[in-house]
């Protein structure tokens, strides 16, 4: 992709200024056979202004969507929210408010819905929920997310009860309309269906707020029962690193050769199964350095040709087939405003 200087951004994440980007000026549509191939290459691929025909429609859902942040912000529970603004009416019959939960034992959990789909005298669907966390604990950053998904926590296998799995999707429509943008769009529709080889289900919703200062660090979303991720931008604009994870090593490596890195890394960086599964560690400390604090690596990731930026309207496709295939990322905000964008995985 090509970098036409417009204007000038801070890469700035978490109190971490990691020096400044170019705003590209256009990017091109790519046609069907060069989205099929990325996916199949496990490529990121940017499909520039897909949403700008439907944005309108539903500016009104996106701006609701915003307050219901800022309230967030300040303290307001979710809750309580959905009883005032009326949106529990909008969720009925369909869905059932059951109760909600501040989440205390989760230190980074702002406030969890928790759902029935149908009603009293015939339960569709038990158990689904909507919780809301904070991306960071860093003071500055305000960025937070609403996940939709169902039964418990930490154990939901996404391969399994596609019949729930289907209703805590519906309950992220009902209370983001705006999730149409991805699921009702025909050209995201037709594309995973060629790629799939089946129409797509949009699963492990993510409705997120990306605010100044936050983002995320590298890395990939590979779970067992999904092929990958469509992250929509609906308003505000993100700063992308994507590779897939061998490049990644290459990237890590060539850089290597050229600058100083430390020696643990250089003898991690000769052993690609060590690193590898080193870089699946929750600890990797000494990847984690380079990639992700590292201000001279991330120039070098973009002059070679790894960066995107997502401006509103834009969608990135993100395959993530197993460990050894998947696209790494790194996120951060551009601009002074916060951003919503849609992350649903796809199978
Ligand atoms: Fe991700």
């Amino acid at each position: 992709m090509t970098f036409k200087l417009t204007s000038r951004y801070l890469l700035e994440r978490r109190g971490l200024k990691l020096g400044h980007v170019s705003a590209p000026k256009a990017v091109d549509m790519p046609d069907k056979k060069t989205i099929m191939k990325a996916w199949k290459n496990d490529q990121s691929i940017v499909l520039p202004k897909l949403l700008d025909e439907q944005l309108p429609r539903y500016q009104a859902d996106i701006q609701r969507a915003h307050q219901c942040m800022e309230s967030t912000l300040n303290g307001v529970e979710l809750g309580e929210q959905l009883e005032k603004n009326s949106s529990i009416k909008r969720l009925e019959p369909e869905f059932s408010f059951l109760a909600s939960s501040m989440e205390e034992h989760d230190e980074q959990a702002i406030e969890k819905l928790y759902f029935d789909a149908g009603d009293e005298q015939n339960i569709l669907a038990e158990d689904l929920w909507c919780k809301a966390s904070w991306l960071s604990f860093h003071d500055e950053d305000a960025s937070l997310r609403f996940r939709f998904s169902f039964g418990m926590e930490g154990y939901e296998d996404v391969a399994a009860d596609p019949k729930r799995q289907h209703w805590a999707g519906e309950l992220c429509t009902k209370m983001f309309p705006e999730s149409e943008l991805i699921t009702k769009n025909t050209d995201i529709l037709q594309y995973m269906s060629s790629i799939l080889g089946h129409q797509p289900a949009f699963v492990e919703r993510i409705v997120y707020f990306n605010t100044p200062n936050g983002g995320a660090q590298f890395h990939h979303d590979v779970e067992r029962g999904h092929a990958g991720v469509v992250f929509a931008q609906l308003s505000g604009a993100t700063f992308w690193l994507a590779a897939n994870k061998l490049q990644l090593m290459q990237v890590m490596r060539d850089f290597s050769e050229k600058h100083n890195t430390p020696a643990e890394l250089q003898s991690l960086l000769k052993n690609q199964v060590a690193l590898s599964d080193y870089m699946e560690e929750e600890d990797h400390g000494w990847v984690e350095s380079l990639i992700d604090h590292n201000p001279i690596f991330i120039q070098y990731m973009i002059k070679q040709g790894y960066a995107h930026v997502l401006q509103t309207g834009d969608v990135l496709l993100l395959p993530q087939r197993d460990l050894n295939h998947c696209v790494w990322h790194s996120v951060f905000t551009l601009g002074d405003e916060p951003g919503e964008a849609l992350s649903f995985a796809v199978r």
